[in-house]
């Protein structure tokens, strides 16, 4: 059955919660709120149902492979298809010694960014014409925390590949391992946003890839990817000192997911395609 659905990752609270909600009054079609705890999706699903919006729970961990493929198979089965995707779900650490970087940078890295890519890999296929996409990434995924020119100049080139930013994230994961990450170009400590910005640098990379193969691969389809930062948010994340309410937080991703589908002799570039964007305005990779 061909009928509407919205996948929200990393959503049983947060930003992630709010895009939810707006989306439920917003997109005609099904609204799924996931999440990685059952017990945390479920509660939050209920809450909004109770405010009488209209949404389901789908268990989703962005670092679990197996979820991911049995939520598309469910999402197949269910709806034949993905019409918005919104890859929100992240972590942060404050790392305070440098013993416990490299685990948090492991896990920072797994989630942020290889889980974006992990439920790109199995929902992508089922993407419809005129689907949006939404990489939540960060203004503080900036290139300035990179240090060495000749990765800089892969990060913002137009032919970097898939393969060659998994191998940059990889390259800077072992280089933290063996704690020579500066040496080899890179910082994340004592930066006090740990292995955070370099995750957030991948993301906004990765969405630039991301929009050249959907026009390359699926031309006149009309599919968009788009890297949002929602701005300094008060949630979990920022200890809720951010400035901005969840709700001003989730306006650019909600606007981001809703863009207008473009048909016929409408030009795209209209709309944002594969941009970094704040404040529903398109700015230039951070630091590029
Ligand atoms: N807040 C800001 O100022 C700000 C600024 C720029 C970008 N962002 C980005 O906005 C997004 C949402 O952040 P937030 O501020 O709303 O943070 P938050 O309140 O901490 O929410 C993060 C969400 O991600 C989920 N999550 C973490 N690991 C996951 C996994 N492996 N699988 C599925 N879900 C997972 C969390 O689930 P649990 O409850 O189970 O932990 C939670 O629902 C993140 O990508 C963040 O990097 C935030």
């Amino acid at each position: 059955m061909a009928s509407p659905a919205a996948v929200v990752t990393g959503a049983n609270k947060g930003i992630g919660l709010q895009i939810v909600k707006e989306l439920c009054k917003k997109f005609s079609g099904t609204v799924y709120l996931t999440a990685r705890s059952a017990q945390r999706g479920k509660a939050a699903a209920e809450s909004l149902q109770k405010d009488g919006l209209e949404v389901e729970y789908l268990n989703l961990d962005v670092t679990n492979v197996e979820t991911i493929k049995q939520a598309a198979k469910y999402l197949r089965s269910e709806h034949g298809g993905l019409d918005i995707l919104c890859n929100n779900a992240g972590v942060l650490f404050y790392s305070k010694t440098k013993e416990d970087f490299p685990k948090e940078a492991e896990e920072t890295i797994a989630t942020n960014f290889f889980g974006v890519l992990n439920v790109c890999e199995y929902l992508f296929p089922l993407l419809r014409p005129h689907a949006r996409v939404v990489n939540i990434t960060s203004g503080v995924g900036h290139l300035k925390y990179i240090k060495d020119d000749t990765i800089k100049q892969k990060l913002k080139s137009d032919t970097l590949t898939v393969d060659e930013l998994r191998d940059i994230m990889q390259q800077y994961l072992k280089a933290v391992r063996q704690g020579d990450y500066e040496e080899k170009g890179f910082t994340g400590y004592p930066d006090m946003y740990g292995a955070y910005p370099m995750s957030k640098i991948g993301v906004t990379a990765l969405t630039r890839i991301q929009q050249r193969m959907f026009d390359q691969e699926r031309p006149g389809d009309d599919i968009i990817v788009n890297a949002v930062c929602p701005g300094y948010v008060a949630t979990d994340m920022t200890q809720h000192k951010g400035v901005l309410t969840v709700m001003q937080g989730a306006d650019t991703p909600v606007y981001a997911a809703t863009l207008p589908p473009v048909s016929g002799d409408a030009a795209p570039s209209e709309l944002p395609r594969g941009q970094f964007i704040i404040n529903r305005k398109v700015r230039k990779f951070p630091g590029s």
